[in-house]
């Protein structure tokens, strides 16, 4: 059985190269939902950029762009001219959790105020030509500022709903809420997706049990941290040797691909550190591992110890 798997957006990770290679080596993921863009600017620039940008995309990857606004105009221009790019989809971020976009009251911060939520929809709905996805958080503060806006989300067409259970406060630590994600999904009409801190197949399998109506499942840190899950919850199971030279081949492709675009060592290596922040925790001692590559400054010598970690280190998933 091949279950609705979304590729979670995540700012400077999941780009046009993580999904390509993704999809290359891994596959499995039936969306894949693009990092958000600021659609508070009406200006047209922005989105040939994005035509060229896009256009790198592999074709078989079914890609949902998202929008972060909190301006019915600028969400209307995009959405409309990605819809003209050939997306038929697109997704509202009500979820993004950091003080420099929550304060203008975009993503999370528009949760609390449900009259605004309501008349942005109002505005959007009858002029937009691609489906309306959303995804959103329990709140900005507390977990109860999603409740005001079930009956608003009900009461439009939405495509689908993504909930993350958290608060804006939590930003991604703690678990997520799976009593709060419980007491919510029953109330939605539209079909529902969740999402937050799926690692194992086992995890979805016991959600698929207690909830199954959901619609599916979105997956962000989990394709850093164990990239061999789609595959495990669609039940394919890979060899050792085979996760090892999967993995080892997708993190290359990633690291090549970054340094012949670099300008500076430096800049590369930070990113390349900040990404091993995740694949550290794919592998026993991953703390370790972690450790003494942040202490390196050299391209080769962090190269040399990344093939070690490859050759020797034992996967945990
Ligand atoms: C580094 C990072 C960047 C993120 N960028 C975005 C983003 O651009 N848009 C968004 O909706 N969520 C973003 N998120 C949240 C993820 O999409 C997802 O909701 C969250 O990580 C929980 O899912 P997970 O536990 O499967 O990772 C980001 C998360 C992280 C860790």
């Amino acid at each position: 059985m091949s279950r609705h798997l979304q590729l979670a957006p995540m700012q400077a990770m999941t780009d046009i190269v993580f999904m390509n290679t993704y999809h290359r080596i891994f596959g499995g993921f039936t969306e894949m939902m693009a990092p958000y863009i600021n659609a508070t600017s009406v200006s047209p620039i922005k989105i040939q950029n994005l035509q060229k940008y896009y256009s790198e995309l592999n074709k078989g990857v079914t890609l949902i762009p998202q929008l972060l606004s909190n301006d019915a105009v600028g969400f209307l221009h995009f959405a409309n001219l990605l819809y003209d790019l050939g997306f038929d989809k697109v997704n509202w971020n009500l979820g993004c959790p950091f003080p420099f976009v929550t304060k203008k009251q975009r993503g999370s911060g528009l949760l609390p105020f449900p009259d605004k939520i309501n008349e942005i929809l109002e505005e959007v709905i009858p002029k937009l030509k691609p489906k309306l996805s959303i995804k959103v958080r329990l709140g900005l503060n507390n977990e109860d500022e999603i409740l005001p806006l079930i009956d608003i989300f009900n009461s439009y067409p939405v495509h689908e709903l993504i909930i993350h259970p958290r608060t804006a406060l939590q930003k991604y630590e703690g678990e997520a809420d799976q009593i709060a994600f419980a007491k919510i999904f029953p109330k939605l009409n539209m079909p529902v997706i969740y999402n937050g801190d799926i690692i194992r197949k086992e995890q979805v399998f016991e959600m698929e049990k207690l909830y199954p109506e959901t619609k599916g499942y979105m997956i962000g840190r989990g394709a850093f941290i164990n990239p061999f899950i789609t595959n495990q919850i669609n039940g394919r199971e890979f060899s050792e040797e085979e996760k090892i030279s999967k993995y080892k081949e997708m993190y290359f492709t990633l690291h090549n691909h970054y340094l012949s675009r670099t300008k500076n060592e430096a800049g590369f290596l930070s990113r390349m550190k900040e990404m091993w922040w995740y694949f550290a925790q794919s592998f026993e001692k991953g703390d370790s591992y972690l450790f003494a590559l942040r202490t390196i400054n050299q391209i080769d010598v962090f190269e040399d110890t990344v093939k070690r970690i490859f050759d020797n280190g034992k996967l945990i998933y």
